[in-house]
């Protein structure tokens, strides 16, 4: 079932997500639901909050690069070296993410901020441990896209939204269209 988008400017958004207490139907239910608004968007991430449920669940799927040649994007995924395609679509309660290495600037946008993009500077790596619904828990430690997704997608578990991370001069380029988008609702 799709799932309708909630859109800047909603305090859904703002607010810091509580944990995942009991993974029940209703849960698996919102997690496979999201999956599925997140590919009809076009989205490679979806944080409960932006479906408007304040709850630290989170799914990602990052696409392969089509690219002829493409290195598989690789991370350490329960201690072993392996392409990350073996664990999209990704989903996850209660997230711990320890961010790492030199900081980078890279596009973002975002399925909540309607056509605004921005540099964002944010640490290469991530270290996550990544509870799954099945009571499992994926440890990963990983660098590229997957690192950058995992850090914009537990921002929104804590009511930032990466428009909050751009540099001050971005911010006053962007304050304008942000006012229009949260008076659109
Ligand atoms: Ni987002």
């Amino acid at each position: 079932m799709l799932l309708s988008i909630t859109k800047y400017g909603n305090p859904v958004l703002r607010a810091v997500s509580a944990p995942v207490e009991h993974v029940d139907d209703a849960i698996k239910a919102l997690a496979s639901n999201m999956i599925e608004t997140m590919y009809a968007a076009n989205g490679i991430g979806l944080a409960a909050p932006q479906v408007g449920e304040n709850l630290r669940l989170v799914v990602i799927d990052i696409p392969e690069d089509e690219e002829e040649g493409a290195e598989p994007e690789m991370a350490t995924i329960n201690g072993e070296l392996r392409p990350i395609r073996d664990i999209m679509p990704l989903v996850f309660i209660n997230p711990v993410i320890e961010p790492y290495g030199k900081e980078y600037l890279f596009t973002e946008g975002c399925l909540s901020v309607h056509n605004i993009r921005a540099n964002v500077s944010r640490p290469e790596f991530v270290k996550a441990t990544l509870p799954q619904l099945d009571g499992s828990v994926l440890e990963i430690d990983c660098g590229g896209l997957l690192a950058r997704c995992l850090q914009h997608e537990c921002d929104h578990l804590n009511g930032f939204l990466f428009t909050d991370r751009v540099s001050s001069a971005a911010k006053i380029t962007l304050a304008k269209k942000l006012k229009k988008l949260a008076q659109q609702g």
